[in-house]
């Protein structure tokens, strides 16, 4: 990672520009290209032998200039606040998913992983259904009971990752990270944190101890909703004691030129996205708190959350853009709000710059057990809001005249 003398907003504002084009582009060039040419074998041997003074790039599957300016700055977004020597650097995927398979897969392989139980859907399951056979086992465990996490490890010497989420969907649980990497510390097992939710924006896992931190880079990253990706941030040394370059080279999921192309141009405006993102989340959490149809907020911003004092003292610039609510009127009012909302996108994901509403007992969930379902917190009358930068009065009377329809007697 670069060290620059400038602070990271004006990094990002930078993000895309390009370093040593030949041509002086301003914005980096997308290098569409699969293979490289080389100036003569000595220039390909040397590549190939890892020697200084070769060719640069050979294969886009294993380096590719534009997605090479991406992970320059991912790394420095999440890795900032490190001291000079803790040299940091990031791997680029072709989804968030991508980037924790193989993360899990590299570090963890024929080993044991400690995991809280609200996890993003495809990663819950992909700890369930397809590692085992990997041989990698799950502990499902609240990793904020830091006794029965510290009986845990010291139970299981076979564990080597702990796993957690910075804001778990769908209560919006804020991990204690801090604690949680004394614990991986002192037992020598690597602390992996998905800062999807989270963003660098707010909390930088690295910084309270985390030894890896991975993303879905398809939400806030990019900010746009025009791209699925992921990344993966950890110390040089880290990544490379497991291999972790390899394993994404030979697993197969890189990030294409286009999408790190997009995601450089959705960067340059990450900090004022994310602060209006943020901020307009406290105003609807606030709205919602006191709104009759509404039995339920979850946002770690406002106080009456279990996690506020502890997202207070870990969080910076506010608690992210993703709430959710329960309505009183349970799952036909979450319906008739989804067919109501005028401004708001009827859609999942989390990240763009509108506001996204879906209720995922009439949606996402709908096809699950509905005992598994309500023990996973997701009540019939449960929505989730990931709320965009528009102006904070139009979201809100957008949700109050859906609101409304929802139960006449509220209205
Ligand atoms: C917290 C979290 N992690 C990982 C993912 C997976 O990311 P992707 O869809 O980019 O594969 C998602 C997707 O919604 C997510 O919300």
């Amino acid at each position: 990672m670069n060290k620059s003398k400038f602070s990271i907003e004006s990094e990002t504002v930078h993000a895309d520009h390009p370093i040593n084009d030949p041509f002086g582009s301003h914005v980096m060039p997308i290098y569409q290209t699969s293979t490289f040419q080389f100036n003569s074998v000595e220039d390909g041997r040397k590549f190939f032998a890892h020697e200084e003074g070769g060719a640069t790039h050979s294969y886009s599957r294993l380096g590719n200039p534009t997605v090479d300016r991406l992970e320059t700055i991912l790394a420095q977004l999440e890795g900032v606040g490190l001291p000079d020597n803790e040299d940091v650097s990031a791997l680029a995927f072709s989804s968030g998913m991508a980037a924790i398979s193989t993360t899990l897969i590299a570090i963890a392989k024929g080993k044991a992983i400690i995991a809280q139980p609200a996890l993003y859907g495809c990663t819950g399951q992909f700890l369930k259904e397809e590692a085992p056979d990997l041989g990698i086992q799950t502990h499902f465990l609240d990793l904020n009971n830091l006794d029965a996490l510290d009986k845990t490890l010291r139970e299981n010497p076979e564990v080597r990752v702990i796993y957690a989420e910075t804001i778990a969907n769908p209560t919006m649980e804020v991990a204690n990270i801090s604690k949680i990497a004394d614990l991986a510390e002192a037992h020598d097992v690597i602390f992996i944190v998905d800062n999807t939710f989270g963003t660098p924006y707010h909390i930088r896992p690295l910084e309270h101890g985390a030894d890896v931190v991975v993303h879905s880079a398809t939400k806030y990253l990019n900010g746009h909703g025009t791209l699925i990706g992921g990344a993966v941030v950890g110390r040089n040394t880290l990544l490379e004691e497991f291999g972790l370059a390899t394993y994404r080279k030979n697993l197969g999921g890189v990030m294409s030129p286009f999408e790190a192309w997009l995601l450089l141009n959705g960067l340059k405006t990450f900090n004022l996205r994310m602060e209006r993102h943020s901020e307009n989340t406290m105003k609807v959490a606030e709205y919602l708190e006191q709104h009759d149809a509404v039995t339920n907020v979850f946002y770690p911003g406002l106080n009456s959350h279990p996690d506020y004092e502890l997202a207070s003292a870990i969080f910076e610039g506010g608690y992210g853009g993703v709430l959710s609510f329960e309505l009183k009127g349970g799952f036909e009012s979450g319906v008739q709000l989804m067919e109501s909302v005028e401004l708001c996108t009827l859609a999942v994901s989390l990240g763009t710059a509108d506001t996204l509403i879906q209720h995922p007992a009439s949606m996402t969930h709908s096809v699950m057990d509905e005992e598994l379902r309500l023990q996973a917190g997701i009540t019939d009358g449960l929505v989730r809001l990931a709320v965009g930068i528009e102006q904070i009065d139009d979201i809100i009377a957008d949700l109050r005249q859906a609101l409304a329809k929802t139960e006449p007697v509220m209205a």
